[in-house]
């Protein structure tokens, strides 16, 4: 027996499969950084709570990038009166970079939610020393936001099933006061199979020259089999002109991992 640590919080899998579900259902896969998941089954709960700075910084191209792009541009954005939000903030690690770059601005908020309890508890605990900044377990589709100047949803909108998408956008985009911004960060599809294809593989070699193994990449791949479901360029685009955006631009692109700056 194989204990899947983070996938269901302890509960024991058999590597042998369950035949009953079908086969390779309750298969434990090594993902790396010493996490097992199930096949279908990535959740941030858990162990990978604990370990998710390592291996997001690891696996997601430009990641600290991304960050530092996402606080320059805030620039243009957050006022001393401004409320700032996260959606899917994680351990709170920019959030927290978003509270510090604006300490000087002393009304401002930044708030950051995270659906997984595990992830709020981490987030606090790196945030404890800032006063502007509050950390919610909320679920972003559910959650009502206040009007604000900038959300940030940095690789978070990806985990929210397709059927909730359109609903969330309307929202953020009611949410935010006119000239705020939206700044979506997301994996992307490739406009057609040939260019997914290269950028599939492109991707399974950059994380093979991390140092994850073969079976850590297929294993991560596994886990993620309707859980992180990217929409192209396209429907992205889609998804925030249908909300209301018009000014939109993309501001990185790294062949399947996409930042967009949407202005109301
Ligand atoms: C890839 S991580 C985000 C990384 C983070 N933004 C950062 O900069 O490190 C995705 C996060 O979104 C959260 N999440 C998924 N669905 C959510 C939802 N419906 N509402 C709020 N958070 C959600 C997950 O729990 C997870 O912590």
């Amino acid at each position: 027996m194989v204990e899947v640590k983070q996938a269901g919080r302890g509960r024991s899998a058999d590597p042998d499969t369950d035949p009953a579900a079908g086969g390779a259902t309750l298969q434990a896969l090594a993902v790396g950084e010493n996490l097992v998941a199930s096949n279908a089954g990535w959740t941030f709960a858990g162990e990978v709570s604990k370990v998710f700075d390592s291996h997001v910084s690891r696996s997601v191209p430009l990641y600290h990038e991304g960050h530092r792009l996402i606080a320059q541009v805030s620039d243009f954005f957050v006022k001393s009166d401004s409320v700032v939000y996260e959606i899917g903030s994680s351990t709170g690690s920019l959030t927290r970079m978003l509270a510090e770059r604006h300490a000087g601005k002393t009304g401002a908020r930044f708030i950051g939610l995270d659906v997984e309890p595990d992830m709020v508890a981490q987030a606090k605990r790196k945030c404890a020393d800032l006063r502007s900044v509050e950390l919610l377990q909320a679920n972003a589709v559910e959650f009502e936001f206040q009007k604000a100047d900038l959300i940030v949803a940095y690789y978070t909108v990806q985990f929210i099933a397709p059927k909730y998408r359109q609903q969330l956008f309307d929202k953020l985009y009611q949410a935010l006061n006119w000239g705020g911004a939206l700044m979506l960060f997301e994996k992307v599809r490739a406009p057609d199979a040939r260019f997914q294809d290269i950028a599939t593989q492109v991707y399974h070699e950059y994380k093979l020259d991390r140092g994850y193994t073969s079976d850590d990449v297929v294993g991560k791949m596994r886990s993620l089999k309707g859980v992180l479901e990217p929409f192209s360029t396209a429907g992205n685009l889609g998804l925030m002109e249908r909300a209301g955006f018009v000014d939109v631009t993309s501001v990185m692109k790294y062949v399947c991992f996409e930042g967009f700056l949407a202005i109301k």
